[in-house]
């Protein structure tokens, strides 16, 4: 896809949409971009009251006096400069271009400037252009009827042109790693199976030089003593994975950014089973996973001077002959001891010996990403990721970068006193924490593995996929994941 910036159109541009927005107190100079023959017709339009001045709503107009232009899509704007407002029109942007079949447009940028943040403004609207062109049929024997791809757009702008083709940069790979992590997420655990996940990285790097990858596979994890991890895929006849991308933008003693996402490629629960209903909604238990694939890919892209490590944890949640039992007593990787008082809380599982692993790398700061909890979903809903910390300052960072990139987060406390709720009689840890506070026992447990670096956990179990009749993969949280590392960079204010 082209995104390119440009002070006017040529007069031979022929576009298939052209994207207005509106600011109800400056109607003429919203539609300065419009030819003037043009301008007073639209006009009237807005003024008699067929585009509402409620953020984000949205105006097809079908025929335009304009030869070289097929349709006008107005969109509104109203009086608050709030990010929010501006969300909303960038959602506006991704509908219009996702229901239509657009191959070319342009989008009148300079409206925007006054909420004071027109580069995450085209960074924004450079995202959502490459994610509007996301489809997830290729399981259909029909294909989808939008067959018509977005190939160009052209953001009309007086102003500011150098600053804002790095936000396009930035945007358009942000855009293209959501995408992968949605592909990569969306798919059924059928297909989508840890050896996979490692074929996908191995993937991955091929097609970066500046990636590389390795893949431990059980008989290393045993080796390690990594019986934790291992304690969770032995019921499954899926082998699990363990994979590192590494990416090497710094120097090389420079300490790494470490990523580490949770990769159940299908999680039943084990001889903790779940209940059938929306049982297979539980092949989205890779969203971590499949966000840690999408920020390389990103990264790879843009090629900031940081190192940063991406790891996966990934494994199948299978009830079988072999599958631990409640009551079992391990060993992790750490030498702490986990009484596994239920097979349903295995991410955690996972992921302890994926803390203890990265200690190794000497990380500047690591970030884990995981579906981990119901609770974090019943606490926050879909809207916010849920963050635990054991670093106030890069937790504000990551509350600050999120609401600015609308990936957002919100923090949850740790303390003694949840502590508490992890002990049991015959281990150094039990892996549940009763039926209160889930989410926060489950970062309660993490942090116990996490204490030789600064370490944040977002619990990503309702921002990652939708369900019900609109259900798939959001790539969440890889927008602000990415947002984060450039600004570790330097590359973002
Ligand atoms: N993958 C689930 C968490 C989950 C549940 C995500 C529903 C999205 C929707 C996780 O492995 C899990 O099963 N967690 C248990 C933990 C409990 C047994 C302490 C849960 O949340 O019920
Ligand atoms: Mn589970
Ligand atoms: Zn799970």
């Amino acid at each position: 896809m082209d995104i390119s910036i440009q002070t006017q159109l040529s007069a031979a541009e022929s576009l298939d949409c052209f994207i207005c927005f509106i600011d109800f107190k400056q109607i003429d100079h919203s539609l300065q971009a419009i030819q003037i023959s043009n301008r007073a017709a639209i006009k009237s339009i807005i003024e008699r009251g067929d585009l509402k001045e409620k953020a984000g709503e949205t105006l097809i107009l079908p025929m335009t006096n304009i030869p070289t232009i097929d349709r006008l899509v107005l969109i509104a704007m109203d009086s608050s400069n709030t990010p929010d407002s501006l969300f909303k029109l960038m959602r506006a942007i991704e509908m219009v271009l996702a229901t239509l079949p657009i191959a070319r447009v342009a989008i009148t940028i300079d409206p925007l400037e006054r909420f004071n943040m027109i580069e995450q403004a085209s960074l924004l609207i450079s995202q959502a252009c490459v994610v509007s062109s996301y489809q997830s049929t290729q399981f259909k024997q029909q294909p989808a009827d939008q067959s018509i791809e977005l190939k160009s757009v052209i953001l009309l702008s007086k102003n500011q042109q150098k600053a804002l083709n790095h936000s396009i940069q930035y945007g358009k790979a942000m855009g293209s790693g959501i995408n992968y992590a949605k592909c990569l997420a969306d798919l059924p655990a059928n297909r989508c199976t840890p050896s996979y996940l490692s074929d996908q990285a191995i993937a991955l790097s091929e097609k970066h030089d500046n990636l590389s990858v390795d893949i431990l596979d059980e008989e290393a994890l045993e080796q390690l003593g990594m019986h934790s991890f291992l304690a969770v895929s032995q019921g499954s006849s899926e082998p699990g994975r363990f994979i590192i991308l590494n990416y090497q933008g710094g120097k090389k003693d420079q300490a790494p950014y470490v990523l580490l996402g949770k990769g159940v490629t299908f999680d039943s629960g084990g001889i903790s089973l779940k209940p059938a209903s929306k049982m297979d909604e539980m092949k989205f238990d890779m969203c971590g996973a499949a966000s840690v694939m999408g920020v390389m890919s990103a990264i790879a892209d843009i090629k900031p001077a940081i190192n940063i490590i991406g790891v996966i944890v990934s494994a199948e949640n299978m009830p079988s002959g072999e599958a631990v039992k409640p009551g079992d007593i391990i060993t992790s990787l750490s030498g702490k001891t986990i009484e596994i008082l239920n097979t349903d809380a295995e991410g955690r599982l996972l992921l302890c010996d994926g803390l203890t692993y990265i200690e190794r790398f000497k990380p500047a700061a690591v970030i884990d990403i995981a579906t981990l909890t119901g609770a974090c979903v019943v606490a926050l809903g879909h809207h916010r990721s849920g963050l635990i910390s054991n670093n106030e300052a890069l937790q504000e960072q990551l509350l600050l970068l999120g609401d600015q990139i609308n990936d957002r987060v919100w923090p949850m406390p740790m303390g003694e006193a949840y502590q508490e709720q992890l002990k049991s009689p015959w281990a150094d840890l039990a892996n549940i924490g009763g039926p209160s506070a889930g989410m926060i026992t489950a970062g309660c447990f993490l942090s116990k593995f996490a204490e030789a670096y600064p370490w944040a956990h977002l619990d990503i179990a309702g921002t990652a996929w939708k369900s019900a009749k609109n259900k798939g993969a959001t790539g969440r949280p890889v927008a602000l994941l990415t947002y984060y590392l450039l600004n570790q960079a330097h590359l973002i204010a």
